[in-house]
């Protein structure tokens, strides 16, 4: 199974921090999953929100702050007593987390409700400087960014998130066309979607935490999981080999 530590090791750290990233860059998980936004300025941030009010000690949409803005606030202390002084960290500042180790990166484009112009090309431009291209996967609900994406440079990986079951799912995501699956558990497994797994097209589920039911997932054929513990998972999963 290939583990993916969602929005970093969210578990146990702040969601989307450098503090949740540094952890798992530490683990032997396949990969990191982290979504991005973009500010008023035009600068690329890592958060899940479309504000910062549930996630900070400020309030507002990121939309409508600068990244200076956005730095003034404190993203940790929410979580636990424990974690103070993480900001909001910019995509770059992630990505130079992961600079020296393998994992996979899946960057989720957050362009579903606002819809960021430029937020694809700025993106391209950070994994081409570090040159990252077979590193990344780049994820979104919004489907017309990732048909950008495959636009710009047929080179990248992406995949479609989904919520919901497909009655014709391979015939939709050839014709964005994507390269890979990414959907909520359970939509994941009804009979409906077994003709993308058969396909050998990747599929990826969210957000897996309860190891029953990442078995379940495996049974079904299914090679990869989001998780918020990825540690938990990691030796959960080692325990097959
Ligand atoms: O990319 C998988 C998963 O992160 C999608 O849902 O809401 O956690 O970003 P969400
Ligand atoms: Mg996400």
């Amino acid at each position: 199974m290939e583990i993916y530590a969602h929005r970093g090791a969210s578990a146990n750290y702040p969601e989307n921090t450098i503090a949740a990233f540094k952890e798992a860059a530490r683990l032997p998980v396949f990969g990191v999953e982290f979504d991005v936004h973009m500010t008023a300025d035009g600068e690329l941030v890592v958060i899940h929100d479309e504000s910062i009010n549930r996630t900070s000690n400020g309030t507002g949409y990121v939309k409508d702050l600068s990244l200076a803005d956005l730095k003034k606030y404190d993203f940790s202390s929410w979580f636990s007593p424990e974690f103070k002084g993480e900001t909001i960290p910019t995509l770059t500042e992630v990505l130079d987390v992961f600079h020296s180790t393998e994992h996979k990166l899946n960057i989720e484009l957050k362009s579903d409700i606002f819809p960021y112009e430029g937020m694809v090309e700025k993106v391209l431009d950070s994994i081409a400087e570090r040159k990252l291209e077979s590193r990344v996967i780049i994820s979104s609900f919004d489907h017309s960014a990732i048909k950008t994406v495959k636009q710009l440079n047929p080179l990248i990986e992406t995949a479609a998130l989904f919520m919901e079951v497909l009655v014709h799912p391979l015939d939709y995501l050839n014709k964005i066309p994507a390269d890979a699956l990414h959907i909520l558990f359970p939509a994941a497994i009804r009979p409906s979607m077994a003709e993308v797994i058969n396909s050998g097209m990747p599929v990826r589920t969210f957000t897996v935490n309860d190891e029953t039911y990442a078995n379940v997932l495996k049974q079904a054929g299914i090679q990869s999981i989001f998780t918020d513990h990825p540690e938990k998972m990691n030796t959960f999963f080692s325990s097959f080999n």
